[in-house]
Order: C-alpha cells, then structure tokens, then sequence
C-alpha cells in the first residue's frame, strides 16, 4: 500500500503540473480526489491492514491529499497569472507608433466659390433657393416668353423625357424665376444655384452637365441701376475692389432690356492677354430687367412692380476665378487636383 500511495502520489502532482487550464484542473480533481476517485480508492482498501499498519497508512493517505489540494491551488494560480500575461501582451498598445492617417477631404474648388457667392448675397439680403432639375418644358421654355420655335426647344440640343417635348432636363435655371414668383408676390431677392443640362459634347469649355446660378430682384421701383450697381458690387467683393464691370447690350426672351456683363481682365487690367484671349474683358453673365409679360404670366403686375434678374455658369466663374484653363478638371475629380485649393 505504500507502494500504492507512493506512486499515486508522483502521478498526481506531475499531471496537475501539467494542467493548463481551468478545466483540465478540475478534472484532476475529481480523478484524483473525488468520491469515486483514485485516493478513496485506495484508501477503501485500509480495513485490509493490520492494526499497526493502519495509522501510518492513515497519515499517509492525508499527507496525500493535503499534498494534491496544495499542488491544486498552485496550479490554478499559474493558470491564471499566464493568462492575465497574455491577455496583457495581447493587448499591448505601441503608443510610438505612427497612426493611421486620417485624410480630410476638401471642398471642391466650384462649391468654394459657390459659397463665396453665397455669402455675398445673403449679406445684401437675398435668398437662397435650390428646386427641380427635372422642367416643364412650360417653365424652361414658355413661361420665360420663349418662342415655340426658339432653337434651345431642338431635341438635338435638349435632354427631353417624352415625346411631346413637355418634360425635360432644365436647359437653364431660368425657369426658378418662375417657380418663386408663383410662389410668392414681391419683395423678391432670391439666388437659385444648381445644375443644368445641355447635348454638348465634352471638350475644354463645353459640359453636357453644368450649373448655372440665377438671381433675380422684384420690389417697387426697382431699376437698371439697381442691376448695375448690386452685381458690380458683387465683382467687386468677388474679384477685389479695383474690379471694373462693363455692361453690353444683348438679348433675352424673357428680360427687357438685357445686357451682358463683362469684367475688365484680372490679369492684364485690360491690355490683352492669353487669359481674356486678347480682348481685356472677361464675359461673366447675362442679366435684365424682367419682361413685363413674365411678370404678369406669374400673377405679378408690371405696372406695380419691376425687377431684374441674371445667370451666369458657375464653372466658367470658377475656372476665371482660380485661372484654370481646362473645365474637364472640374468634373474629373482627381484628388491631385482638388487638394490645390
Ligand atoms: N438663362 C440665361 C442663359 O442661360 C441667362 C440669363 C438669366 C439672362 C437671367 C438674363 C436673365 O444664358
């Protein structure tokens, strides 16, 4: 029987000290120490000693078990402190490493612009309004007193959805004059950003796509002065407070009189260089005073009321704005060329 004891004992305590987690702990246990384990085992087998045999036997078998118990414990410990170890080693955060970057995008140069304008005609009082893209044709076309067989209505130069020519893609932003003078009598001063839609081909200066903004003021006794004087103030803040604007004679259907206006060349101040192509004056939109048959097509009277309006393309502002020669790189995207601005 010592020989029994002697031999659990060694098998026991190394196999607990080979037990690498908790459960394989416990199972030792129970195999060991448990009511149908190794040591009850052997310890039945007592009544087979002789009485002189049996107390030493006795001491024996507790030392055992005191023994186990103790290597149990111990081995829990190591358990448990190893995997704390790699729990923390698993966790470990280099603080000198260099984090990933986080790129910050930027505002795309136009919208930039866009903003610029923005502010400068919310600071005069304006409105700012954004609608539809998708027209009537009674609204790009008719309303703003276009003539039926105005060359614009062509479906070669238009992005039509039916066949009867009455739904379109706006050709303009024009017909946002329309839509708030319906919606609301004068005063009106409000500014209309958004795209619009032409079949041109792509090239250096042309986009099927592109965005116009629309601008338009109604009240009492509102005059040519008033259109003259607000968007060169406009260039003005723009461009710089030297900007010189020049206003040219042109026609519109729907203004009345209506005129273009020019900026004198930022770059040469007027000689003649590559950027103006020559000519010292930089083209920037059209404008006029809103036509009496439109004013009263939206329910306002032009004996009462009087206005004017302008458009002009944004990216062709844009490209003047920050010199850039090419409009494809507007619409490109390219993030070498974005990030410049
Ligand atoms: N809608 C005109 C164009 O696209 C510009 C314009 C707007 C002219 C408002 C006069 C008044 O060319």
């Amino acid at each position: 029987m010592r020989e029994l004891l002697k031999e659990l004992r060694e098998r026991s305590l190394s196999a607990i000290a080979g037990a690498e987690s908790a459960e394989a702990l416990d199972a030792l246990r129970v195999q060991y120490l448990g009511k149908k384990g190794e040591l009850t085992a052997v310890l039945k087998q007592m009544g087979k000693l002789s009485a002189e045999e049996r107390p030493a036997m006795g001491q024996l078998a507790n030392e055992l078990r005191a023994a186990v118990e103790q290597r149990l414990e111990e081995q829990k410990k190591r358990i448990g402190e190893k995997a704390l170890e790699l729990k923390l080693s698993a966790e470990t955060l280099d603080v000198t490493i260099p984090g990933a970057e986080a790129k910050l995008g930027v505002r795309h140069p136009m919208y930039q612009v866009l903003d610029r304008m923005k502010e400068i005609f919310i600071g005069m009082g304006f409105e700012v309004v954004e609608d539809r893209e998708v027209e009537l044709a009674e609204y790009n076309f008719d309303k703003l007193n276009e003539s039926p067989n105005h060359p614009a209505r062509e479906w070669t130069d238009t992005f039509y959805f039916t066949e009867d020519s009455s739904v379109l893609l706006r050709t303009q932003t024009s017909p946002m004059q329309i839509h708030v003078m319906e919606r609301q009598q004068p005063p009106i001063r409000m500014v209309a950003p958004g795209r619009v839609y032409r079949k041109d081909e792509i090239d250096a200066t042309h986009s099927p796509m592109f965005h116009q903004v629309e601008g338009m003021a109604i009240d009492k006794g509102i005059t040519m002065a008033d259109l003259k004087g607000t968007l060169s103030e406009v260039a003005r803040q723009l461009y710089g407070g030297e900007t010189v604007t020049r206003f040219r004679p042109h026609h519109f259907p729907f203004t009345e009189p209506s005129c273009e206006m020019d900026i004198q060349c930022y770059r040469c101040r007027g000689r003649g260089c590559p950027t103006c192509k020559g000519e010292g004056w930089i083209e920037l939109l059209g404008a006029g005073m809103v036509h009496p048959k439109v004013l009263s097509g939206c329910g306002i009277d032009p004996e009462v009321y009087s206005g004017w309006a302008f458009g002009f393309g944004l990216e062709r502002l844009a490209l003047a704005y920050y010199k850039i020669s090419d409009l494809r790189l507007i619409f490109e995207n390219d993030v070498r060329f974005l990030e410049q601005f």
